[in-house]
């Protein structure tokens, strides 16, 4: 089994699931113009996402690492007409591009883009006592997850859904000994999640266009 297999299996059901669009194509392009890390989740991932949040019948939705938007504009889609996402990222240049992003899909009005440390935000969102969510989707800096985690299980509703990327690492979460931060992070978090009595949470490994990866799905018990 190869990457190339896996690149080809996303291109087939990606041509015949989703299509083409305009708007995620063009999201994406302006995203490598500007030069940001081509990192964001693949078509079949961002439909995974809106299908999970229309499954759930999600109204308000936390992002943590919105990088061009891409991920904010496939869970974005799937809101109602009174739904809205808040999406933290770290860099404004970034979250420039995100912004021009989510104005070119029509969901301005629906997506606030916040910009500085996600712990900052969070902390912020805490203070502010909003509604609380009914899904975080945490794809920020991976050796913080942990952290993000427990924030996530303060301001997510009963009910709620918390969403964990990139918790595979190409099998580097299964060594306790590795020298990746992502991956001891994504381990912790596990941990965290396991053993805080607060989620029925489990892990799916993935293959595709972006290689061996996973998430973590986790519904928090009233
Ligand atoms: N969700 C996006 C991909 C996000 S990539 C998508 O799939 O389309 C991870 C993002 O997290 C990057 O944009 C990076 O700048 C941001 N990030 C890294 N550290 C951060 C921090 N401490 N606070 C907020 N965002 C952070
Ligand atoms: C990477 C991949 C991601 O999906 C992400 O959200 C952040 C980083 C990476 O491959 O480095
Ligand atoms: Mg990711």
């Amino acid at each position: 089994m190869s990457e190339e297999l896996w690149q080809a299996v996303d291109d087939f059901a990606e041509g015949v699931l989703i299509g083409d669009d305009p708007v995620l194509d063009e999201a994406l392009a302006a995203s490598a113009r500007s030069g940001l890390p081509q990192i964001a989740v693949t078509a079949s991932q961002g439909r995974f996402l809106n299908l999970l949040l229309r499954i759930h019948g999600a109204r308000r939705v936390l992002e943590l690492g919105t990088l061009g938007g891409y991920s904010t504009v496939w869970m974005g889609r799937a809101l109602p007409a009174d739904g809205r996402i808040v999406t933290l990222e770290l860099d404004p240049g970034y979250a420039e591009v995100a912004r021009e992003n989510l104005r070119r899909a029509g969901l301005e009005e629906k997506v606030e883009v916040r910009v500085g440390p996600a712990l900052a935000s969070l902390a912020a969102l805490r203070q502010a006592g909003g509604e609380p969510f009914d899904v975080v989707f945490i794809d920020a800096d991976k050796q913080r997850t942990p952290e993000y985690f427990l924030e996530a299980l303060e301001l997510v509703r009963p009910g709620g859904l918390i969403v964990a990327d990139n918790v595979v690492r190409g099998g580097a979460v299964a060594d306790p000994h590795s020298e990746d931060a992502g991956a001891r992070g994504m381990r912790r978090f596990m941990e965290i999640a396991g053993a805080s009595g607060r989620v029925t949470a489990t892990t799916i490994q993935t293959v595709g266009a972006k290689g061996y990866d996973g998430f973590t799905l986790a519904l928090v018990e009233p």
